[in-house]
């Protein structure tokens, strides 16, 4: 089985008082049933990781460089979130990709660069309401996946979300069927590429407005091992019901 994740990305949000959040949320569930995420903004990574270095939950960082160092004024490579206490990082969101650019080949070679930097890589996918609307849903979704996911992987070193661009911070959710089809297509395309052991024990995240009162029909979909929570993770009240859905699913 697919190793279950709650992951919170808090995206640009969050200064030092966020970090009380944190401390509630460890406080609230120290002994988890699933494992917890939560990747802060850079500034507070190395604070949020000692914070919660005792317990269970783990940190990760929103984007890394492809490179190991160098002249990149303004970015941080991999081996910088993990000396930071970064144990996964978030790889070509829909946010990054839109505000930045960022093309599959770039998502690649940083999902690369994580993976070599001893992170799990969590690559993000997901169409937008025009593509929906126009049928090409699961195309955009298999050039993605063949685009930015590297060749050399482990379940242990990568996790795909699936986010519909739609759908993140809009409060509106696919139907349930509209996530086991392309949730369905995307173990799919992993069992082909990276045979079906492997493919099989891969975490599929679904992200896109996912809150307490929606998440436990979600976690029953087949092939939803967890969520990437943006807005729902940045309060423990919030974030808790669904790492609670997520160990009752
Ligand atoms: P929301 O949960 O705020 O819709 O954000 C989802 C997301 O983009 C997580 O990466």
């Amino acid at each position: 089985m697919p190793r279950k994740l709650a992951a919170g990305n808090w995206k640009m949000n969050g200064t030092t008082g966020a970090l009380a959040e944190a401390r509630a949320l460890a406080a609230a569930c120290p002994e988890p049933g699933v494992s917890v995420l939560i990747c802060p903004p850079a500034t507070l990574l190395s604070r949020l990781s000692d914070l919660l270095a005792a317990g269970p939950i783990t940190t990760g960082g929103q984007d890394c460089h492809g490179a190991t160092s160098g002249a990149h004024t303004g970015d941080i490579s991999a081996e910088m979130l993990a000396d930071a206490g970064a144990g996964s990082v978030i790889l070509g969101h829909s946010e990054r990709r839109a505000d930045h650019g960022e093309t599959n080949g770039e998502v690649r070679i940083k999902s690369e660069a994580a993976i070599a930097a001893g992170l799990v890589a969590i690559v993000c996918v997901g169409e937008t309401g025009a593509e929906r609307d126009a049928g090409d849903t699961l195309s955009v979704i298999e050039a993605q996946l063949s685009g930015s996911l590297p060749d050399t992987i482990t379940p242990a070193t990568l996790v795909v979300a699936y986010e519909p661009v739609w759908a993140i911070g809009t409060g509106r959710v696919p139907t349930l069927d509209q996530i086991d089809e392309v949730h369905t297509m995307i173990r799919a395309n992993l069992r082909a590429r990276y045979g079906a052991e492997t493919g099989d024990e891969i975490t599929l995240l679904y992200g896109g407005s996912v809150k307490g009162a929606n998440a436990s029909e979600i976690f029953a979909v087949a092939d939803v091992n967890g969520a990437l929570v943006g807005g729902a993770s940045l309060k423990a009240d919030d974030f808790l019901p669904i790492i609670q859905a997520l160990e009752a699913s």
